[in-house]
């Protein structure tokens, strides 16, 4: 079977360590590089983790660092979520090496993967949209030469996890994320309507990590103030936000998904909201009519999702589930 190959754009963060993981274990996934962008922790902080993560558990490809702050900014970024992640992004989890500047290659980086593997890179993105964005801009072609871009992030009529309307990723760069979903390349969006059902207690992590390798440990020991953060919340276990959009690449029938295109609120106290045209309803011409269709996974097997997390992360699925 030809492996899936994918690039992961990622804001390490403890679930973006989960989502690496279950990348890197997946029999059927080729990760092709790891772009990092601000969003949990600073731009050298997540570069940092993510190049932490991938010596610590033996992943070959390479690590670019991308974009510091949003699209067209200036002033600083927003406060990074240290109540979410920890002062580290990884949930304070003890790293030796100190995070450096790196020069921003990211954008460069995707352009080149992408133009030397026509139309057979998916694109993963889980945190911020500048980095993808920004490749756009660079080589609008690309748009037509990825196979699709599978983006965890926003909120379609339900409550946002950072203002009431908006999800952290779509929020971190709501120009930027209007230009991914406008932009003729196929999109999936993995928002909270599912990752808020995608719950993993303490006692099932500690289950799926008893007698696990290093690396699984590793997750469960970072992952245990991120579930702190959400049992304070009401929740009954940490929301599983990154690893359920890298399901969706190799399990796409966990996952109901629905079709129209998207706009995303740029400016004032609604930025970051998504809204996605609905149904056939005919109207005055609009920008929606504009835009290509998109995808929203809307809902799905929750339980199905996890139970394949638990299985890839810890290295008993030598097989794919039998239709991805
Ligand atoms: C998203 O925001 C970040 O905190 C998580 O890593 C995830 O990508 C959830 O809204
Ligand atoms: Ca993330």
């Amino acid at each position: 079977m030809t492996k899936q190959r994918i690039l992961f754009d990622t804001d390490p963060g403890v679930d973006d360590a989960l989502a690496l993981l279950y990348l890197h274990r997946h029999p059927n996934i080729e990760l092709l590089g790891i772009t990092t962008v601000f969003g949990n922790a600073s731009i050298s902080v997540t570069t940092r983790n993510a190049r932490f993560l991938a010596e610590a558990w033996g992943i070959k490809a390479p690590v670019h660092a991308g974009a510091s702050v949003p699209l067209n900014w200036s002033g600083a970024p927003h406060p990074y979520p240290v109540h979410v992640h920890g002062a580290n992004g990884l949930g304070d989890y003890p790293i030796a090496q100190e995070a450096r500047e790196e020069k921003d290659t990211a954008a460069r980086f995707i352009v080149d993967t992408v133009r030397q593997n026509p139309r057979q890179v998916r694109l993963l993105a889980v945190g911020g949209l500048t980095n993808l964005a920004r490749a756009l801009e660079a080589d609008p072609a690309i748009a037509d030469l990825v196979q699709d871009v599978v983006v965890m992030g926003g909120a379609f009529e339900v409550p946002g996890n950072v203002s009431p309307v908006a999800e952290a990723n779509i929020y971190a760069d709501p120009k930027a994320a209007d230009r991914v979903f406008a932009a003729s390349w196929k999109v999936t969006a993995v928002p909270l309507n599912l990752t808020n059902r995608t719950v993993m207690t303490r006692q099932d992590l500690a289950a799926a990590s008893e007698g696990a390798d290093a690396a699984m440990q590793m997750v469960a020991a970072l992952s245990q103030g991120y579930i702190d953060f959400y049992l304070q919340w009401g929740e009954a276990g940490m929301l599983v936000h990154d690893c359920s959009a890298a399901v969706y690449l190799t399990d796409p029938h966990l996952f109901a998904t629905r079709s129209g295109s998207i706009i995303v609120l740029e400016d004032g106290p609604a930025a970051g909201m998504t809204v996605q045209r609905l149904g056939a309803a005919s109207y005055s011409p609009n920008e929606w009519d504009q835009r290509p269709v998109q995808s929203v996974c809307v809902g799905g097997d929750a339980a199905g999702i996890l139970a394949r997390i638990y299985a890839v992360c810890r290295g008993s699925s030598a097989e794919p589930s039998p239709k991805s």
